[in-house]
């Protein structure tokens, strides 16, 4: 594992753009409820301007108001829907008009790649050691299903959607006085070693070589055997196969942007597993427990790592 650690920036010669210096403004995406909700919750508790976003409007507001009343007066409401181009502009012609800079991106929207039937897997009653394990993956295939659409949508909200957020807001990041946050919410499923195929264990995880256009084209080669019924026997990982190389594809393209803005902290986490919609409420943790690796992550000291995954707070590997 290669982290990148920073040394002190010395923000106290830096140009300050935006409002005020000593604000920190910050986005979560899919921040409706949930892990990003919580992650606002904190963010704006620890005093930080937050943009709550979330791709319907009333369920956006109606979570902002939720905050309010605590009272958390620092936060307020943009729409956005991370797979929609129109929507990410607005977004950054928003922060920019108002706040003049971004110092912190959560990019926490997430689809699961699959569809359900939630009665029966609650029947089944799996166990979480067998469910985190990927044990349960035979059991789980009559009730869980993966399809063409569910493995696009999954691939543009959690790879594509998170590129095309991170491409628009990166201009305001640059322009942080605290040297600019990505944190990047991932999974278990994403850990190489529970791909099969030793070759695409190799591709993703080969830092020296990789760049955006390599992880791009594993995304096609998996959609490409999706199509033609290949997963298993080329080696992609079947316990959610969408989401899972979703996630890793997300780990590759966080240590390829880390490289990249070397004076940024970009990382990744795992939120542990939590009891969301995502996944059906099977998740044993509280979203207050799920929250706290991003949290970490988004108020990171000077020198803190930059390309690495965290399980939760701590340092794991890829
Ligand atoms: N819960 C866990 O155990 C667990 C484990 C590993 C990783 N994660 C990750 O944690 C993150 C948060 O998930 P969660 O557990 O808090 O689940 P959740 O409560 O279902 O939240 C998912 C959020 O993503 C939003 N979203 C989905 N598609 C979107 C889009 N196109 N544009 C904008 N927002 C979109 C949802 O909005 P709507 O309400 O409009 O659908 C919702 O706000 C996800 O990235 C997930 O993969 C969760």
């Amino acid at each position: 594992m290669v982290c990148i650690q920073h040394g002190s920036a010395a923000t106290s010669t830096m140009l300050v753009h935006g409002k005020d210096a000593n604000e920190r403004y910050a986005v979560v995406t899919g921040a409706n409820k949930g892990i990003g909700l919580e992650t606002v919750r904190r963010l704006a508790l620890a005093g930080v301007t937050v943009i709550l976003t979330a791709r319907d409007e009333k369920r956006g507001y109606d979570a902002v108001a939720s905050l309010r009343q605590l009272p958390l007066p620092n936060v307020v409401f943009h729409q956005l829907d991370v797979r929609d181009d129109k929507s990410v502009y607005s977004l950054v012609d928003f922060i920019s008009q108002k706040f003049g800079r971004l110092d912190i991106m959560v990019n926490n929207a997430g689809a699961s790649g699959v569809t359900v039937d939630e009665d029966s897997l609650r029947a089944m009653k799996i166990d979480p050691t067998s469910w985190l394990s990927g044990q349960a993956m035979n059991a789980v295939q009559g009730v869980i299903k993966t399809s063409y659409h569910t493995t696009k949508e999954c691939l543009d909200t959690n790879y594509y959607g998170v590129k095309r957020v991170t491409q628009g807001l990166l201009p305001l990041l640059e322009l942080s006085t605290y040297g600019g946050m990505i944190v990047s919410v991932s999974s278990l499923r994403s850990e190489l070693r529970r791909i099969p195929s030793e070759q695409i264990r190799k591709e993703l995880g080969d830092i020296e070589t990789l760049t955006e256009q390599k992880i791009d084209k594993i995304v096609d080669r998996f959609v490409h055997d999706l199509k033609h019924d290949m997963l298993e026997a080329n080696g992609w990982s079947m316990m959610l196969p969408a989401y899972s190389i979703s996630k890793a594809t997300l780990n590759a393209y966080t240590r390829v942007l880390a490289k990249k803005y070397p004076n940024m902290y970009i990382n990744c986490v795992h939120p542990g597993y939590v009891d969301t919609d995502i996944n059906w409420h099977t998740g044993t943790m509280t979203v207050e427990e799920g929250a706290k690796g991003s949290v970490m992550l988004a108020l990171l000291p000077d020198g803190g790592p930059s390309g690495c995954y965290f399980d939760r707070t701590e340092v794991a590997e890829f």
